[in-house]
C-alpha cells in the first residue's frame, strides 16, 4: 500500500531557516498531553524521545508526583535536556539511549513500572537546523543525517551507495514521493554525491517544473525518505510500543505523536493489536488467543488546534495518538486499572 502524506505541506522543514544556535524546540500538543497523563496513577513517566525536554518539562511542572526517565540517542539532545531540567533534580534522569535501550534503563534505574509514556517522533529542529548535521535541503553541509553522531552509517551510505531499486523504495516508502524512479535514476547518475546542497539540487532538478511549484520544496520528502533510513526509524518502533505497553502500570498510559503515514501506521496497528480483538463472551475463559491489554483512549488521532498549525508549522501533521493499560481478569469479567489499586503502582526504587 501506499503511504500518504498526511499533509502535503506540513513536515519539519517549514521553519527551519531561521538560527539554530542554541539547542531549541517548540514542542508539539504539550497541553494534549498533559491531559492525556491527567488520570495516570503516580509514579515514572518514560520520555522516549527527550529531544529539547519540553513534553518532560510541562508533565514534571504538571504533576508533582511524577518523575521522568527521558531517553535521546543524539548526545546534543541529551546535554541540552539535561541542562534544562536541572531544576527538577532527582525527579528527572537522562540517558543516551535508543529505543531498544529502554528495559535496561528501565531496570539500571530501578524502575519496575511505568506511569506513562511519551514517543513524539522524528527529529528536533537543531537536528534539522544545524547545517553540520546533514538533515536539511535548506543549508549545504555533508550528506549524514544521522541522529546518533557516534553511528557509522550515514546518508552518504544511502546516497552514494544503495542500488537504484533500493533508492527508489526508501523514497517512495518514507517519503511518499511519486517521482520516486526518476530522482532514483538522477542520483545515480550524478554520483558520487557530496553535499546536501548538491543532492537537493539533483532532486529538484529530476522533478517535472510545474511541479517544483507546487507542495513545498521538492526535496522535502527525498530528504525524509533518506533520514528515515539512515535512522532506522521505523524498525524500532513497533517493538518498543510492545515493551512499554508491557512495562506500563494498570491505568498508566502511553501518547504517541507521529509524523507521517508510515509511523502512524505502526502505531495504529501496535494499538489495535494490544486491545486485543476478542470474540469469546466476558465471564469465559478466552479460547481465541487474543489478549487485551490496553484500551484506547481515543478511536479518532487527535491533531493540533488551528492556532498550533498557524503558529508551528512543524505541527500541522502531527497525529496524537493514547492508549490506556489495562489488566483484564477474564475468569471474572473484571477490567483492573491503577484507579482500583490503592497508592498506585511504584516509581522508582
Ligand atoms: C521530535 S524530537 C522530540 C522533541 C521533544 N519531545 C521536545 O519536546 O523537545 C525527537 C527526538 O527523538 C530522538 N529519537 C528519534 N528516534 C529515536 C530512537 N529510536 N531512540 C532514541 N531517540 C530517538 C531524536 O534524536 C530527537 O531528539
Amino acid at each position: 500500500m501506499t503511504d500518504q502524506p498526511m499533509d502535503a505541506e506540513g513536515g519539519y522543514e517549514a521553519d527551519s531557516d531561521r538560527d539554530g544556535l542554541g539547542f531549541e524546540h517548540r514542542s508539539v500538543m504539550t497541553a494534549e498531553v498533559v491531559a492525556a497523563f491527567e488520570p495516570v496513577p503516580s509514579g515514572t513517566v518514560l520520555d522516549a524521545t527527550l529531544g529539547a525536554g519540553g513534553h518532560s518539562e510541562a508533565i514534571l511542572d504538571a504533576r508533582p508526583d511524577l518523575d521522568v526517565l527521558g531517553l535521546d540517542r543524539d548526545p546534543d539532545a541529551i546535554r541540552a535536556a539535561r541542562e534544562r531540567l536541572a531544576r527538577f533534580g532527582e525527579r528527572f534522569v537522562a540517558e543516551r539511549l535508543a529505543f531498544g535501550g529502554l528495559r535496561s534503563a528501565m531496570s539500571d534505574h530501578d524502575i519496575e513500572k511505568l506511569s506513562a509514556a511519551i514517543f513524539d517522533l522524528g527529529v528536533s529542529s537543531p537536528q534539522l537546523d544545524r547545517a553540520e548535521r546533514g538533515f536539511s535541503y535548506r543549508h549545504d553541509g555533508p550528506l549524514d543525517m544521522r541522529m546518533d553522531t557516534d553511528q557509522a552509517w550515514s546518508a552518504s551510505d544511502v546516497v552514494n551507495g544503495y542500488d537504484e531499486a533500493d533508492l527508489r523504495r526508501i523514497i517512495h516508502r518514507y517519503g511518499d514521493e511519486r517521482f520516486a524512479s526518476r530522482i532514483a535514476r538522477a542520483i545515480v547518475a550524478a554520483r558520487p554525491i557530496e553535499s546536501t546542497a548538491e543532492l537537493a539540487q539533483i532532486i529538484t532538478a529530476a522533478v517535472p517544473a510545474a511541479t517544483r511549484r507546487r507542495g513545498g520544496h521538492p526535496a522535502k520528502r527525498t530528504f525524509q525518505a533518506i533520514r528515515i533510513e539512515v535512522n532506522r526509524e521505523l524498525d524500532e518502533l513497533s517493538d518498543a510500543l510492545d515493551d512499554v505497553i508491557g512495562a506500563l502500570a494498570p491505568g498508566g498510559r502511553l501518547a504517541v505523536l507521529s509524523y507521517h503515514s508510515g509511523e502512524d501506521r505502526i502505531v495504529k496497528d501496535r494499538f489495535r493489536a494490544a486491545s486485543g480483538d476478542c470474540d469469546c463472551p466476558i465471564g469465559l475463559p478466552c479460547v481465541c488467543g487474543a489478549v487485551q491489554t490496553v484500551r484506547i483512549v481515543r478511536g479518532v488521532p487527535r491533531t493540533p488546534s488551528a492556532v498550533e498549525r498557524e503558529s508551528n508549522p512543524r505541527a500541522r501533521s502531527a497525529r496524537l495518538r493514547v492508549v490506556e493499560r489495562v489488566d483484564i481478569d477474564r475468569d471474572h469479567g473484571a477490567i483492573t486499572t491503577a484507579r482500583d489499586t490503592p497508592g498506585g503502582p511504584g516509581g522508582r526504587g
